[in-house]
């Protein structure tokens, strides 16, 4: 009975990243190019990663190491036990899944093999599921996923019997005329039995128009062997679809904005145009966040529940509590914002930015590893670097952090209830103790003792009726002119 060998079977992973993509017409190799902020080959590791195989593996060799790089990155290779392999050249894909071989060993007869090309970053861990479960359920040694696209030009096709029953896969540049019509794809993604998959492998040969060892002759070797072969037909051909040009890099890119906006939408999040915003994969936004257009949200970041996130924002790596309002056009990496924080319109919260609860920055406020206490506020035109900002401080307009002594950063300490005056500048390393006063156009070079207050511009002169007589000369010199 094919269904009972499930439920101890290991399934292992294997994702091909070794080619190069040249239809892409780039320096760098097709997998690192960049879609909904993290490289394609990222996107499908994920997908794979998502399903805890026994044991993951990719095979890397066209600028092996910096895909190795793409993979590694924030510790995912770590985490994920991810083990790489080199396939030196670039002999077809066959070759390919020939190289990892080594690293499935000592998984038990009986294991799975889901092998993923790297160049479909639509792919969701629940397609990935789902050949697998028709593989068992069909009790086949090896399986190949496909789909029905409108134009198939470039794809593998997929030959049928009279009976419907799966035979082989022509490669476009193999097929004749007739079978270039069928419209049924291999994706690229296949399941087969462990147990035979290499030996059955190492059977294929380069005759053919690329001179490649090629993968899907797989099928009909097993099938000459009397064994069951499957292919699954998806239904969603967007899912499976390879990326092979910049046009089809942007199509994908865009489907991966739009999938993860319907997903928050269906989770309660309101997105005013979900074609014009852009939510990289991996950012969690709370219920009841309002969301305008234009917004780019990349990375880690995590917004809370009941945010207004105005338009054009960009959020990358930060997270933000609930309540808090960013308005239209703030720029914001690296940073923690509490609950209940008001942000912009055009603020800059640069990395190391930390605001508490209540905390208001308004336009053109640039922060940079700066943490603003409970209620403190800096709403207009101001430069906060390496500062250390207590609670209830207020920061007029046009204050500066003098950080950088062109050699060293050096902070600045405002401590509780400051009051620093418009046009101050702070020239750090500079202390302001508890309830201190800052006047207006001062320079603060000295450390400023707690309820004091620091005034250090110069004395102001009027002088009485100046201008008057000025006037009176001007006109007396022009008058000598005529
Ligand atoms: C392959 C399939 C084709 C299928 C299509 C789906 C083969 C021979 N053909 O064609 O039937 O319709 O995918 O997108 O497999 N790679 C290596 N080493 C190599 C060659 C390729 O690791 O020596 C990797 C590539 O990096 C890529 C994947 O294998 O991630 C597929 O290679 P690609 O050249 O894109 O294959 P296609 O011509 O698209
Ligand atoms: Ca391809």
């Amino acid at each position: 009975m094919p269904g009972s060998r499930a439920a101890s079977q290991p399934v292992c992973a294997l994702i091909l990243a070794a080619g190069r993509g040249k239809r892409m017409k780039s320096g760098r190799v097709k997998l690192l190019h960049q879609l909904a902020g993290a490289p394609m080959i990222r996107h499908v590791a994920r997908a794979a990663a998502s399903l805890s195989p026994s044991i993951l593996g990719a095979v890397v060799g066209s600028q092996a190491s910096e895909v190795e790089a793409a993979l590694s990155s924030d510790g995912f290779a770590a985490r994920t036990g991810l083990r790489f392999v080199v396939q030196e050249q670039q002999l077809g894909t066959a070759h390919a899944v020939l190289q990892s071989e080594s690293i499935f060993s000592e998984v038990k007869r009986g294991g799975l093999l889901l092998i993923i090309n790297g160049d479909v970053p639509l792919v969701r861990a629940s397609t990935l599921r789902a050949l697998v479960k028709h593989h068992r359920r069909t009790g086949a040694t090896a399986t190949v996923l496909t789909t029905v696209v409108d134009d198939p030009s470039g794809y593998g096709r997929v030959l049928r019997d009279a009976d419907g029953a799966f035979v082989s896969i022509v490669e476009h540049g193999d097929a004749t005329a007739a079978q270039r019509r069928i419209t049924e794809i291999n994706a690229g993604l296949y399941c087969a039995d462990l147990s035979v998959v290499f030996e059955a492998l190492r059977r294929t040969s380069r005759g053919n128009a690329q001179g490649e060892y090629y993968l899907p002759d797989l099928f009909p070797i097993l099938r000459g062997q009397g064994r069951r072969i499957e292919a699954y037909s998806h239904p969603q051909a967007e899912e499976v679809l390879g990326v092979n040009d910049r046009a089809e890099l942007a199509r994908a890119g865009k489907i991966l904005y739009i999938r993860r906006a319907m997903e928050l939408m269906e989770s309660g999040v309101t997105i005013v145009d979900p074609d014009c915003t852009y939510i990289e994969p991996e950012v969690v936004v709370g219920r009841d966040t309002v969301i305008h257009p234009m917004a780019h949200l990349q990375g880690r970041t995590r917004i809370g529940s009941g945010c207004l996130i105005g338009a054009s924002v960009h959020v990358t790596d930060s997270t933000v509590g609930d309540g808090t309002v960013i308005r239209d056009m703030c720029v914001i990496a690296e940073s923690r914002l509490a609950k209940g924080v008001v942000i912009g319109p055009f603020a800059h919260l640069r990395p190391g930015t930390v605001l508490l609860e209540g905390v208001h920055v308004g336009n053109f406020v640039e922060t940079k590893k700066t943490k603003l206490g409970r209620k403190s506020k800096a709403n207009h035109l101001a430069y906060l670097g390496d500062a250390e900002i207590g609670h209830g401080v207020n920061i007029g307009a046009g204050t500066i952090t003098c950080n950088y002594d062109g050699v060293n950063k050096n902070p600045t300490i405002l401590e509780d209830g400051v009051f620093i005056g418009s046009d101050s500048q702070l020239v750090a390393p500079v202390k302001v103790g508890k309830g201190a006063y800052v006047g207006a156009g001062s320079t603060i070079t000295k450390d400023v003792p707690a309820y004091a207050l620091a005034l250090s511009r110069a004395q102001q002169r009027n002088i009485e009726g100046w201008v008057k007589r000025r006037s009176a000369k001007s006109a007396g010199k022009n008058r000598g002119k005529a």
